[in-house]
C-alpha cells in the first residue's frame, strides 16, 4: 500500500418508514416472535413500499443526505460504487442511477455484486483510487431491496432480510486515519448453499421458474451459519495478527447483521467482548450490503476519532473478509 490513505470523511444511511414486525409474519407464515427472537434476534425489519421504488431509491436518500449535511457539491464526486445484489435492474448500473439522481454527473460509477461482503469490497475498491492518487473523492454505497427477492410463503427466509441504504464519502486523508489493511476471500463452491435459482443467464425468467418460487433467496442456513461463523472471527483474527492488534487494542467490531447467534459467536471467537460489537439486528434484520453502513450510522456518536475499528463481513459466493480502519470522524 502506498503513502497516501483513503478515510471515511462522511457516512449517512436511510431506512423506510414501513416496519415489518415478527407478529405481523407471523400472521403470513407458520412462524412466532419467540422462535425469530431466539433463533435469530430480529424484532422488526423496514420494508420499501411505493411503486417503482427500488435499490436505487434507497442508495439515493443515502446519498443525497451525505452530499446535503456535508456541504459536498454533487459535481465534485469522482467515483461512486454502489454494491448491492438486488440492483434495479440488469444494467444500467444502480451506482449510475444513483448518481444520475442525486445530480453527480462528473463521475465513474458501477456496482460490485459480492452480496453481504459487497460494502466491505467496494469500499476497498474505492480506496484503492484514492491510495493510487487516481481520484480524491468517491462515495461508496451499500443499499439492498431485499423485500424484492424475499419468499414471504417461506419460513425459513422471511423474517431474515430487511430494505436499507448506507453511503460514506471517502478521501485522502491527511493524517494517520483511514482504511489500514484489509483481507478478503472468496470460495465459489458455497454457492449451493446460498443463490437465486432463476432470473440470470443459466436460467432465464420464464412462466416454469416464476410459477416454481425460484426468483427469491434459497439459504440452506444451518450450513451458512457455520461457515459465516468461522470464517469472519477467522479472517478479521488474520487481520488483527498482521497489524499487531490485540482485541484490547480494538474499539468496535462491526460484523455483518445476519444473525444475532453469530454475531456473538465471532465476537467470543475473536475474544472481543460484547460491548465492542456493533449490533443493530432488532431493528433492521438483514440488509445485506447496507448492515456495516447502517450500524456504523446507529453508532456514531459514539466513535471515536482515531479509533481503531474492524469490519467483517460473510456472505453469498461465498464471500467474506475483514477490513481495519481507524476512524476519522471527529
Ligand atoms: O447474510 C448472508 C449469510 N446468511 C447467514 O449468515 C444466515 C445463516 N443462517 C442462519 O442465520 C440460521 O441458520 C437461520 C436463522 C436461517 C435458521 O436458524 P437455525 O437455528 O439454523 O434453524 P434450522 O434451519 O436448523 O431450523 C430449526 C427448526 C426447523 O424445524 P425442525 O426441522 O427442527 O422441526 C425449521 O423448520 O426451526 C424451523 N424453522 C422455523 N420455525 C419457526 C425454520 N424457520 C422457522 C421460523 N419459525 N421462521
Amino acid at each position: 500500500m502506498g503513502n497516501i490513505r483513503a478515510a471515511v470523511t462522511g457516512l449517512e444511511a436511510w431506512v423506510p418508514e414501513y416496519k415489518l414486525t415478527n407478529h405481523e409474519l407471523a400472521e403470513m407464515v407458520d412462524t412466532s416472535d419467540e422462535w425469530i427472537m431466539q433463533r435469530v434476534g430480529i424484532k422488526e425489519r423496514r420494508i420499501l413500499k411505493g411503486e417503482g421504488l427500488g435499490t436505487s431509491h434507497l442508495g439515493a436518500m443515502a446519498v443525497q443526505s451525505l452530499l446535503e449535511k456535508n456541504g459536498i457539491a454533487p459535481d465534485t464526486i469522482e467515483l461512486l460504487v454502489c454494491a448491492t445484489v438486488t440492483p434495479d435492474m440488469f444494467f444500467p448500473a444502480t451506482a449510475n442511477i444513483i448518481s444520475d439522481k442525486c445530480g453527480i454527473t462528473n463521475a465513474f460509477s458501477f456496482d460490485i455484486g459480492a452480496a453481504c461482503s459487497g460494502f466491505i469490497y467496494a469500499l476497498q475498491t474505492a480506496a484503492s483510487y484514492i491510495e493510487a492518487g487516481h481520484i480524491k473523492r468517491a462515495i461508496v454505497v451499500g443499499a439492498d431491496k431485499m423485500s424484492s427477492i424475499t419468499d414471504y410463503t417461506d419460513r425459513t427466509t422471511c423474517p431474515l432480510f430487511g430494505d436499507a441504504g448506507g453511503a460514506v464519502l471517502l478521501e485522502p486523508s491527511d493524517d494517520e486515519n483511514g482504511i489500514v489493511d484489509f483481507l478478503f476471500r472468496t470460495d465459489g463452491s458455497g454457492k449451493k448453499h446460498l443463490h437465486m435459482k432463476a432470473g440470470g443467464s443459466v436460467r432465464p425468467a420464464s412462466h416454469e421458474t416464476v410459477d416454481a418460487r425460484e426468483h427469491f433467496v434459497y439459504q440452506e442456513g444451518q450450513s451458512v451459519f457455520k461457515f459465516a461463523v468461522s470464517n469472519m472471527a477467522d479472517i478479521s483474527i488474520e487481520l488483527m495478527g498482521r497489524n499487531s492488534l490485540s482485541p484490547e487494542d480494538i474499539a468496535w467490531l462491526v460484523p455483518h447483521q445476519a444473525n444475532l447467534r453469530i454475531i456473538d459467536a465471532v465476537g467470543r471467537r475473536m475474544g472481543v467482548p460484547a460491548e465492542k460489537v456493533m449490533v443493530n439486528i432488532e431493528k433492521y434484520g438483514n440488509t445485506t450490503a447496507a448492515t456495516i453502513p447502517l450500524c456504523l450510522h446507529d453508532y456514531r456518536d459514539r466513535i471515536k476519532r482515531g479509533d481503531n475499528i474492524i469490519l467483517s463481513a460473510f456472505g453469498g459466493g461465498f464471500t467474506w473478509g475483514a477490513v481495519y480502519l481507524k476512524w476519522s470522524l471527529g
